[in-house]
């Protein structure tokens, strides 16, 4: 375990869709100080093979050495499945074991369902990760593509991606899952339009609050050193590529009143 609490924790995503974990994490922890790191001049990773996934993650983890972090917390559902080839002196978190863990607590009938980047469920990772904690569940996987350009364009409370939505969720509504784990940093921001689509029989399953408990867990474990009180809440962003949209995208995620600035990383 590291022993300097007051080291920042690493947050890394394919882009900026990872600022939803970040949001949520920076909240909950708010005397925690963060680096987000946003791998925006090779997104999308949801659509590249498993070897090119893994490399993209080393090179990324290693900015996390050279920037020094007490734990590193990948947000990219795509990236997650790769994690567990990866070797590393501080704590990794993933974000498809806590989602799994909470899908499969969640569910009553155990009948789950998945949405994420074809990478995603090419993978496998969710199917196995709950088999692991409830064997007798039934995991349906649907790959929605569409829906990451949808988000960065701006259009998450528009007619087309209900629809959209819609035509996606449908097959895991007629396999009458109850629990939807939203597999894509991207798709928080559409929650409302997941939640008119899926209506209220079906639960839905965020990444950024699965993961946030499992951190929360490791603090009170003494795995994870809290960082002193009263001293903190800083936070750092870094993207690997900086064009003039990425304000607007982080605006929306983070909230129209935050100042954003981006520093570029080289890895
Ligand atoms: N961050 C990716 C994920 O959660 C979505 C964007 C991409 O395809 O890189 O899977």
């Amino acid at each position: 375990m590291p022993t300097d609490s007051n080291l920042p924790i690493g947050v890394f995503d394919s882009g900026l869709g990872g600022l939803t974990v970040l949001r949520h994490l920076s909240k909950r922890f708010a005397n925690e100080d963060f680096i987000y790191l946003g791998d925006t001049a090779r997104i999308p990773y949801g659509s590249k093979s498993p070897r090119t996934i893994q490399k993209y993650l080393a090179q990324n983890l290693a900015f996390f050495t050279r920037m020094p972090v007490k734990a590193v917390v990948v947000a990219c559902n795509s990236a997650s499945t790769q994690v567990s080839l990866v070797n590393s002196t501080v704590p990794i978190y993933d974000v498809i074991t806590p989602g799994a863990l909470r899908a499969s607590i969640t569910s009553k009938n155990s009948r789950i369902g998945v949405v994420a980047t074809r990478a995603t469920v090419m993978s496998e990772c969710y199917p196995k990760e709950i088999h692991k904690l409830k064997p007798g569940v039934q995991v349906f996987q649907q790959a929605c593509p569409l829906l990451v350009p949808l988000v960065e364009e701006g259009w998450d409370d528009d007619p087309i991606t209900n629809l959209i939505v819609y035509r996606y969720v449908s097959p895991l509504l007629t396999a009458n899952i109850d629990t939807l784990i939203l597999g894509c940093t991207h798709y928080p921001i559409l929650k409302n339009t997941f939640a008119k689509v899926l209506g209220a029989r079906v639960q839905t399953v965020d990444s950024a609050e699965s993961i946030g408990d499992l951190i929360e867990r490791d603090f009170q474990l003494h795995k994870l050193p809290v960082k002193e009180a009263g001293t903190g809440g800083i936070i750092r962003l870094f993207a690997t590529d900086i064009s003039d949209t990425f304000e607007t995208l982080a605006k929306r995620i983070l909230g129209p009143a935050t100042i954003v600035q981006l520093e570029l990383a080289e890895i």
